[in-house]
């Protein structure tokens, strides 16, 4: 059995998506083991609680520098034996000794078909900004293992959407995460909960 450490900022719709499949069987082989929160007006840690799940606040305000927030993200991480950590909306950026802890082992989800429109300065609305500014016919959203680079893991899944006239950035962002976010995120951790998927030189493969 999988144990999923779910890493949270905001609302907690990609978190409530995993849940969700986990209940109805779209995920199999894997349960949450913790929520982690850098923000504790986080929604998303009203789902946990609903849901049962063991969920905790970890925020940057409560340390006297970065390097012990880290350690103290990186020690909740380790205390829950998750063998996989999966970025929901989440918007800290994990420090290099956690992705080296865990190389292969920390999933992100991106809302835009990565390389397009994604590093540091592309997050929440921005992304989707970007795609409006830029005039896309389609965007979407992309599953990745998270590297030390922003958006630079190999990517796992990415599911295209229209973009239609009028949208507005909100509009935009709710479709994608609706018809993409919502869909690949659950998807990926089921693959790799049942073993079908492998890393080779940066490239994933799905197994049949
Ligand atoms: C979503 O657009 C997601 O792609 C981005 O953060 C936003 C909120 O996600 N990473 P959630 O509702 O907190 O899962």
């Amino acid at each position: 059995m999988l144990k999923l450490a779910v890493l949270v900022s905001g609302g907690g719709t990609n978190l409530q998506a995993i849940i969700d499949s986990i209940a109805d069987g779209r995920i199999t082989g894997a349960r949450i083991v913790t929520v982690i929160s850098n923000n504790k007006k986080a929604y998303a840690l009203e789902r946990a609680a609903k849901a049962g799940i063991p969920a905790k606040c970890i925020s940057p305000k409560d340390y006297e520098n970065r390097e012990a927030f880290n350690d103290a993200l990186l020690e909740a991480i380790e205390e829950s034996q998750a063998d996989l950590v999966v970025l929901a909306g989440c918007l800290v950026v994990i420090p290099e000794k956690i992705v080296e802890r865990y190389e292969n082992r920390i999933i992100n989800i991106h809302p835009s078909l990565i390389p397009a429109f994604c590093g540091k300065d592309f997050y929440g609305l921005k992304v989707h900004e970007g795609a409006l500014a830029r005039g896309v016919k389609v965007t979407g959203a992309t599953v990745h293992f998270v590297d030390k680079g922003t958006d630079t893991g190999p990517i796992i899944l990415q599911k295209a959407v229209e973009v239609r006239d009028g949208d507005t950035p909100e509009v935009l962002q709710r479709r994608v995460m609706e018809e993409a976010e919502w869909v690949i995120l659950p998807r990926a951790i089921d693959l790799i909960a049942n073993g079908k998927i492998t890393v080779t030189d940066g490239k994933v493969t799905e197994k049949s």
